[in-house]
């Protein structure tokens, strides 16, 4: 078996390059079976000796090289598809390469460098996609500025663009056109971009603080423009946003967004010209949930936010990625809250973290936030780089405070402004702004696994104290030995019977500002003085680090807090941890052959939040929204049989519906806001209330023929598919779901889009048969290998997100995905590799499960083709 050694990247092997590359000059002559790419690039030597100058390829066709404008000798260069090496170069300091590479767009089913989509050229440099245009130096430390020109027959491409600001167009002869498009800011190649075809443009006008103008363009396909404007909207927010809480202006006059429909990830930076899936650009009531219009928010405002963190200042190296990705992550958080409700997004952002970060934490993928090795980068933009990337900068925003915080990303903005930089470069901001050592804080960036902190507390009446012992430690993880000693910010707060909260006066055995305990060391003994009676602590408050508790409180405490929180996110949290402990031990009774009860605490806790009518909809939501079957098999963690937490959590389910019957009545009957469908927060809080109530009630009233009609009746694309996937979902097979997938498929049939939720209600119908309606479904017109969405709301979501569909003792689901993976290697590496970490936590199994799923695995191991991408992810997985 090929093993990763050798092929490695590894970050102390890091080097700059020997050449600058100052200007490239691109020409593209479209063609979708043969595009012709001259490209004229500006050398500078920065070493003195004669090395040769090796430039990345990646499935270029050759066709010639001039060197300072003279037709090159054989002799002097070797190139392949993958590498251009140019020897005996011009002794002088600057000289010129002409390159002429061809390229076949219409046969790139990568979805990687220059392709089509719909018709449509467009490209995808992230990260390593510009060598699949032309021969460069295709690291994102080489800083350049570009000139481009499009060439294209005028009736397939009315439409030319690509970065910057537009210099130049014009007809040519036999019905082709030109456009020439020019950017003043030097860019590494993975920001480039390019896209012609025929589209239609939604235009807007923003003005920035300083008083520039600036074009808004938004461009989609022909009859889509009204589904838009949601997109603008977001785009002109998110820049009025980035003005005042970070002080930075755009800075070109003119900002393009372009919804492609195949597309290998959500969205792409690329300077001045972003590239989007257009799953989030493209929105209204009739076809896009809630959740899609909170996600084009989020995503419409990540890409806008890249303009600073990642493009005015980019990466040295694919090392750093979090510099840019976690930063924007937690910029395009922080907007989402301020245009949102604060807590109900961090209740979000929470449950997010925890539902694919920790996992991947905690098994064969685990790597550092700023990991050290990689064998294939496409596979490091994950969970840990983007998700705990965020939660880093925000404990560094938590530990600093606001201003110091504040003036720390100032210096960075001064100070690296054109640069490709470091995690290093970007700590040292803050600790040079305000003269702190974050030396021990950077711990966060370079180890790999969740902390864990053991907690134990013992109140001594008499005394007056409350002492609380902290333990850390960190779980290990591939390749890591010996783990250090991190800071962690761990926010807190005391309530005492009554449900007041205690300022807590004094504490001593470790260091606290305002509310946060600063555990630094393995352990601490904290003792809380002058507490007059046994206080509920509430620990990790608004999630101050992602981190795991070990806290054996009672569960009379945790509804205490679940009642008398301040911080809603952890009212929340309380009641969240409640409830897990209640599944998890139904889980066990389950195993054991026992019955299932579920406690009166949890239950009183729940309803009562369901209750609280001072509490916004969209957090009583959550409050009732019990923890996944995925999220309690990460807190079981071992011998996982998912039908035993299916079980276990559909009786726990049942005891809180029959208990809460007339609550959940109650809020079905009230809840639903009125007028129009609008997808602001309040509204759309409203609506996942009613859906979170109307899932209970199906538990004990409310049959098949019940939801039928509010689904036919629903004026909006969240209610219609939230209650068709409740439908479907609790009475799968049912005459009523087959009905209503069937009207719903009749309705939508021309939608891919809204055909992709259609799909993934189905792929994640709990049960046995599931396996052979998704083979069914790849099957029928709806579904197509080729398109990344397509294969995601399918192959997935059944793999990611049907612990019963798809973990079948048999493994004959494992053995239809690694068929599928297998399949889909061939054609795009990215998205196979991808959807094949579904498998990661497969030796949390149960015994039987788990020796099908490594015999699944190792299927995929033994083929001999596989792509880099697909072969580490496998090799890692399975532990090799
Ligand atoms: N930089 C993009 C983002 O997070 C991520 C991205 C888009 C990407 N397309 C990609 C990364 C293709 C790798 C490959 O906003
Ligand atoms: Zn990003």
């Amino acid at each position: 078996m090929m093993t990763r050694t050798g092929q490695e990247v590894r970050l102390e092997d890091y080097k700059p390059t020997d050449f600058e590359i100052e200007t490239v000059d691109l020409t593209f002559r479209l063609d979708a079976s043969r595009t012709v790419v001259t490209s004229r690039i500006a050398l500078r030597r920065r070493s003195g000796g004669d090395a040769p100058l090796v430039l990345d390829g990646d499935e270029l066709t050759f066709v010639d090289l001039k060197i300072d404008g003279r037709t090159a000798d054989s002799g002097r260069f070797d190139a392949s598809p993958s590498r251009l090496e140019i020897r005996d170069l011009p002794a002088t300091e600057f000289f010129t390469l002409e390159i002429v590479t061809e390229v076949a767009p219409a046969e790139n089913t990568k979805l990687m460098g220059l392709y089509r989509s719909n018709g449509v050229y467009c490209t995808q440099c992230e990260a390593e996609g510009f060598r699949r245009i032309t021969y460069f130096l295709d690291r994102p430390d080489v800083l350049a500025t570009y000139t481009t020109r499009i060439e294209a027959p005028k009736k397939d491409a009315p439409l030319l663009l690509s970065n910057g600001n537009p210099k130049e167009s014009g007809a040519l002869g036999e019905g082709w056109h030109y456009a020439v498009w020019q950017d003043p800011h030097p860019k590494p190649s993975y920001l480039f971009a390019l896209v012609a075809g025929d589209l239609a443009v939604v235009r807007d006008d923003f003005t920035t603080a300083s008083g520039k103008p600036v074009k808004l363009e938004i461009y989609v396909e022909h009859g889509k423009e009204d589904r838009a404007a949601y997109a603008m909207d977001a785009l002109k927010r998110a820049m009025t946003w980035d003005e005042e809480r970070f002080g930075r202006e755009y800075d070109l006059s003119v900002f393009m967004i372009v919804a492609v429909s195949d597309f290998n990830m959500g969205a792409m930076e690329n300077k001045g010209l972003n590239i989007f899936n257009d799953k989030y650009v493209l929105a209204d009531a009739d076809t896009a949930t809630d959740t899609d219009y909170a996600n084009i928010e989020a995503i419409i405002a990540h890409e806008y936010f890249h303009n600073w963190t990642g493009n005015r200042i980019t990466c040295r190296d694919w090392f750093q990625l979090c510099l840019k990705e976690g930063l924007t992550v937690y910029r395009d958080h922080e907007f989402s809250a301020d245009m949102r409700s604060r807590p109900v997004k961090r209740i979000a952002e929470v449950r997010l973290l925890k539902a694919h970060q920790f996992p991947e934490d905690s098994g064969p993928l685990a790597h550092p936030v700023r990991p050290v090795r990689y064998s294939e980068i496409n596979n490091f933009y994950t969970a840990t780089v983007y998700e705990k990337g965020s939660e880093v900068v925000r404990m560094l925003a938590t530990i600093l405070g606001a201003e110091d915080f504040k003036r720390g990303l100032d210096l960075y903005f001064t100070r690296h402004d054109g640069d490709a930089a470091t995690i290093e470069d970007f700590l040292a901001c803050f600790e040079d702004a305000n003269g702190t050592d974050l030396s021990q804080f950077s711990v966060w960036y370079h180890q790999a696994g969740t902390p864990v902190l053991s907690i134990a507390s013992r109140f001594d009446a008499s005394a007056k104290k409350l002492t609380v012992d902290i333990e850390q430690s960190v779980p290990p993880t591939p390749g890591e030995d010996g783990k250090k000693q991190m800071h962690i910010p761990l926010r807190f707060g005391l309530f005492d019977p009554d449900g007041k909260e205690i300022a807590a006066h004094s504490v001593a055995g470790i260091d606290v500002s305002g509310d946060v305990m600063h555990v630094r060391e393995r352990s601490h003994c904290v003792v809380f003085e002058d507490i007059g009676a046994r206080p509920s602590l509430s620990l990790n408050r608004s999630f101050s680090a992602p981190i795991n508790i070990r806290y054996e409180q009672s569960s009379s405490d945790l509804a205490h807090l679940a009642r008398f929180e301040t911080d809603p996110y952890s009212r929340w949290q309380a009641l969240s941890e409640l409830a897990m402990r209640e599944l998890i031990a139904a889980t066990g009774a389950i195993r054991d052959g026992q019955s299932v009860g579920c406690g009166d605490a949890l239950i009183d806790s729940l309803l009562s939040t369901a209750n609280d009518d001072a509490l916004e909809p969209a957090l009583r939501g959550q409050a009732i929204s019990l923890p996944g079957e995925a999220d309690i098999a990460r807190e079981i963690g071992t011998g996982i049989d998912p039908d035993a937490i299916f079980a276990a959590r559909k009786s726990v389910i049942d005891g809180i519906a029959s208990r809460g019957r007339e609550t959940f009545e109650g809020i079905i009957e009230n809840i639903m806001p009125g007028g129009r469908y609008s997808p602001d927060a309040d509204n759309a809080g409203r609506r996942a209330l009613y859906l979170a109530g109307l899932g209970y009630l199906t538990h004990v009233a409310l049959p098949p023929d019940a939801l039928l009609p509010i689904i036919r009746s629903a004026d909006n694309m969240t209610i219609m598919s939230g209650v068709l996937g409740i439908l479907v979902h609790r009475f799968p097979g049912s005459a009523g779901a087959e009905t209503a997938l069937a009207e719903f498929e009749l309705r939508f049939r021309d939608n891919p889009l809204v055909i992709d939720k259609w799909l993934m209600i189905q792929a994640t119908i709990p049960g046995p048969d599931t396996l052979e309606r998704v083979m069914r479904l790849m099957g029928t017109r709806h579904f197509s290998i080729e398109n990344p969405n397509r294969v995601r709301a399918l192959i997935g979501s059944f793999a990611a997100g049907n612990p019963t569909g798809f973990n079948l003792p048999d493994g004959a689901a494992y053995e239809f995905l690694a068929e599928q993976i297998i399949d889909l290697d061939q054609r795009n590496p990215q998205v196979a590799a991808r959807i094949l970490t579904a498998m990661r936590s497969w030796k949390s199994l149960e015994p039987v499960r788990q020796e099908k799923a490594r015999a699944a695995l190792a299927t995929i191991a033994q083929q001999s083709s596989l792509s880099p991408d697909v072969r580490d992810i496998t090799d890692r997985t399975l532990g090799q």
